[in-house]
């Protein structure tokens, strides 16, 4: 009987987990035996008169190494989108013939924010394509629509394609050599010559390798969107995050309305920098005062405290707020938004024993207000203090206190308090929002300590006993 999946000659099969190579399709990689993970990837093509030979002969002419002095670095000019924060991040702008992947999940604004960037660079002379193999032309208009009367004029003018075969897309880009391109996304795109659907991970690294040859040789500069998967990795496990220049990441949660979008890898800037959008009715808008909203936001009841965040390289203020409640669970429920749950866990366990603060049976919720993700151990001070303040339903800082406090700073496993990385920055965007009472390993080196420092002076005896 002969194979069904017998492997054309020209097809590889490739692992997304271990990178192990098949030459015909398992449901197990023999490698890593991980299931369900080889994907059809085109065959390397073998180069001519190579033959194969692997010995100590030289397969080719000598390439000629050449001192950096002498190498010629001219700076392109950057295509500004006029989108501050993404222009920041991009680290000036688009470079013409990179390859920009924005991740993020469904919902989160990736098709406005490159429809935006589109929009603006077209209104201010480039030619753009907008390729979209997700939504037809009539829902990309209505899109524009909302735009072109809003954050980004310009928007009705930018050249759509609805179109999901990737040697259509690779001629249009050939045929139309626009300055920039928006690929929306990736995981729609397919070559037709590829066995695997699209979206696959051997397909998505075959249109990327696509789409940047012809990037490079017309010079366009190309974002490409991409889907997040469930754990948060771009989809494709990371296989395009190499080949791309420019990795930005959107997140937030699609019912709150900001957004924070996030440089992992930059080749042209600097990475771990972040941009605060706000979802609006007429799209994106950046926000460049974060840090005063959330204080002034903040509720300043008990189980709220502020945390004086690093958002890369830009300190930001956020809201922490804490919610404990008698539960009937068992056992009891720990619901997080924004910080990340084993972190809870770990917060909980050590207000309990070293600290005097146990939530034992009760449920206990936590939620960075605005929708802003903080996953760095600097937040851990800061939910500790939330959940003492909502389990003893005291104010953090006293009932009459006018400011909220402040707080940051890593918990150790023995009820330590650990200095975080630029306290310096930290505490000063907490003073120049005039949050004068700070908590931080500085002031307090251990939990207990904080503790007593944040609710000492608050008057909730009664509470305080039960
Ligand atoms: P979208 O950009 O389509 O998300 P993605 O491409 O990442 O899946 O938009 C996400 C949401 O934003 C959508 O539910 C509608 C909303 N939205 C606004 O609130 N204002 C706007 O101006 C636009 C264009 C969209
Ligand atoms: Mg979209």
């Amino acid at each position: 009987m002969v194979s069904v999946s017998m492997a054309r000659p020209t097809s590889i099969f490739v692992c997304s987990d271990c990178g192990h190579a098949a030459a015909k399709w398992h449901g197990q990689c023999p490698a890593c035996e991980a299931w369900n993970t080889l994907a059809e990837e085109r065959a390397p093509t073998p180069r001519a008169g190579g033959g194969g030979g692997r010995g100590l002969r030289a397969a080719g002419p000598a390439g000629r190494p050449m001192p950096l002095r002498e190498v010629s670095a001219d700076r392109a000019p950057r295509l500004a989108t006029g989108i501050g924060e993404l222009d920041r991040l991009l680290g000036g702008g688009l470079v013409p013939g990179s390859l920009v992947l924005l991740g993020g999940s469904p919902g989160i604004g990736k098709s406005t924010l490159t429809t935006m960037a589109l929009g603006l660079l077209q209104g201010a002379g480039r030619s753009t394509l907008y390729v979209s193999g997700e939504e037809s032309p009539a829902q990309i208009r209505l899109r524009a629509e909302r735009l072109e009367g809003g954050a980004a004029p310009g928007a009705l003018d930018v050249p759509v394609l609805a179109e999901t075969d990737l040697d259509t897309v690779v001629a249009t880009i050939a045929a139309e050599r626009p300055d920039v391109c928006v690929i929306d996304s990736v995981q729609t795109l397919g070559a037709s010559d590829l066995t695997g659907a699209a979206g696959t991970v051997g397909q998505v690294r075959e249109v990327a390798t696509r789409i940047m040859d012809i990037a490079k040789r017309n010079g366009t500069a190309v974002l490409l969107v991409g889907h997040v998967t469930k754990e948060g990795s771009l989809a494709g496990p990371r296989v395009l995050e190499h080949l791309v220049d420019c990795v930005l990441q959107f997140e937030g949660e699609k019912e709150r309305t900001y957004r924070t979008l996030r440089a992992l890898k930059n080749r042209f800037g600097s990475t771990n920098d972040v941009g605060v959008f706000e979802m609006r009715d007429s799209g994106l808008v950046e926000v460049l005062d974060a840090s005063a909203r959330f204080v002034a936001e903040a509720t300043r009841a008990p189980g709220s405290v502020v945390l004086a965040a690093m958002e890369g390289s830009r300190p930001l203020l956020v809201e922490v707020q804490a919610l404990v409640s008698p539960s009937e669970l068992v056992p009891p429920r720990r619901v997080v938004s924004g910080i990340d749950r084993n972190r809870l866990a770990l917060v909980l366990a050590v207000l309990s024993r070293h600290a005097g603060v146990s939530v034992g049976s009760a449920d206990v919720f936590v939620n960075v207000v605005g929708g802003v993700r903080v996953d760095e151990p600097g937040a851990d001070l800061a939910v500790a203090l939330a959940v003492a303040g909502a389990a003893r339903g005291v104010v953090a800082g006293g009932e009459d206190a006018r400011v909220p406090v402040a707080a940051f700073g890593e918990i150790g496993l023995t009820g330590e308090l650990r200095s975080v990385a630029h306290h310096d920055r930290r505490s000063e965007e907490a003073r120049k929002f005039g949050l004068t009472q700070l908590v931080t390993p500085e002031t307090a080196p251990t939990l207990r300590e904080a503790v007593r420092l944040a609710f000492g002076s608050a008057r909730s005896p009664a509470r305080r006993a039960a």
